[in-house]
């Protein structure tokens, strides 16, 4: 495994992370979500990304991974940095959703019995909601860390206004921003790029900001929850996200666009002697800024596959240029 820097602390991060959004909730095959994480953790996978609304059921991936902890992990706590965020709907009633105080310290507490842990090696605000201060949100981070609930924060999909004043508030706090977290992939680079001047979304780009702010970069659905696997490039198949009623990606984002630019990139993965997800993680990391990557899995196979990516890290500016000129597409972009 690879260990890059977050930012400016002294915390080091897998270059390949494990998330559990999907495939480790109570409707899925507990056995292979146990055989999933402890063969990352084998691999030098040490950072293990939850939320308290993963599931389904909500909760149930935390309440999984829990288990798994206990069982196969106790003595390890220390050799690992595991996150969870709030911010989604995840209990009825106005208090269960959202950014507020209320909000984020329940959360926390929940999430903590669900995994039954003392501490979250970070907490995250999982989204800025629209509507609640910037200042109430990550005042409940910091209250957080000085109650030793987490011992680092960090905001996911803030956009570029809220995500400077976060980073001002926590800075002012001695609890600085240490990692970021936004989508990004060959499919969606909103966060890398930002906005175009001039535009309705012309913002900053968040990468930009965070490295400005030394918040470090952590990416997710690198491989565009599986489009970019070239898995879709003859149709849905069965038992892939796509075709699971529990599954985020809707088939109505399998389009001809994607599956065609999908085919064209393999090409590409395919002379450098990898598989197209290999080279997918690869064009991400390759952004200097991104400390790591955080992965979906649904099988060991398909984690071994993803971890082979560091057999082969370097594009030739050539590759990036070929690469581009197929992924410089808005109707790619979500
Ligand atoms: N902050 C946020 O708001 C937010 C939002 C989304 C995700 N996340 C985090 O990011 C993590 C990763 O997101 P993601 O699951 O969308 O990531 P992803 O890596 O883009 O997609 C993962 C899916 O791609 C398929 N796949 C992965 N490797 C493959 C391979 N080698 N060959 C064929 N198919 C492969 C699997 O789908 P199949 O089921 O089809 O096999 C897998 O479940 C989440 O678990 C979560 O921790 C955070």
């Amino acid at each position: 495994m690879i260990y890059q820097y977050c930012g400016h602390s002294g915390i080091q991060l897998p270059v390949l992370s494990l998330g559990l959004w999907h495939n480790f909730g109570s409707v899925d095959d507990f056995e292979v979500a146990t055989q999933m994480v402890l063969r990352a953790f084998d691999a030098g996978i040490c950072h293990f990304d939850l939320a308290n609304n993963y599931g389904p059921e909500p909760g149930s991936a935390e309440t999984n991974f829990g288990r798994i902890l206990r069982k196969n992990l106790s003595g390890h706590r220390d050799e690992l940095f595991i996150s969870s965020k709030a911010g989604h709907d995840m209990w009825p009633g106005v208090y269960g959703t959202g950014s507020s105080r209320k909000n984020i310290i329940a959360s926390c507490d929940q999430s903590l019995k669900r995994c039954g842990m003392e501490y979250f090696d970070i907490f995250y605000s999982h989204r800025y909601d629209g509507v609640t201060p910037v200042e109430e949100t990550m005042e409940a981070l910091i209250q957080l860390v000085r109650q030793g609930k987490a011992l680092y924060v960090g905001i996911s999909k803030y956009p570029a206004k809220e995500q400077q004043q976060a980073y001002d508030i926590l800075r002012e706090a001695s609890v600085p921003c240490l990692l970021s977290q936004y989508r990004h992939s060959m499919f969606d680079r909103k966060a890398q790029l930002g906005g175009l001047p001039g535009q309705a979304n012309d913002e900053q780009s968040n990468f930009q900001l965070a490295a400005e702010n030394g918040s470090g970069i952590i990416c997710f659905s690198p491989l565009a929850q599986g489009l970019l696997t070239g898995k879709y490039n003859h149709g849905i198949p069965e038992g892939s996200r796509a075709a699971r009623s529990s599954g985020f990606l809707q088939t109505s984002q399998v389009t001809p666009e994607r599956v065609e630019a999908a085919i064209q990139l393999a090409k590409i993965a395919e002379s450098r002697g990898q598989s197209l997800a290999q080279m997918a993680l690869a064009w991400v990391l390759n952004d200097s800024r991104v400390t790591s990557c955080i992965i979906g899995t649904s099988s060991v196979k398909q984690l071994e596959d993803n971890l082979a990516t560091l057999h082969h890290l370097h594009f030739s500016s050539e590759e990036l240029q070929l690469i581009d000129s197929i992924i410089n597409n808005p109707q790619l972009s979500f």
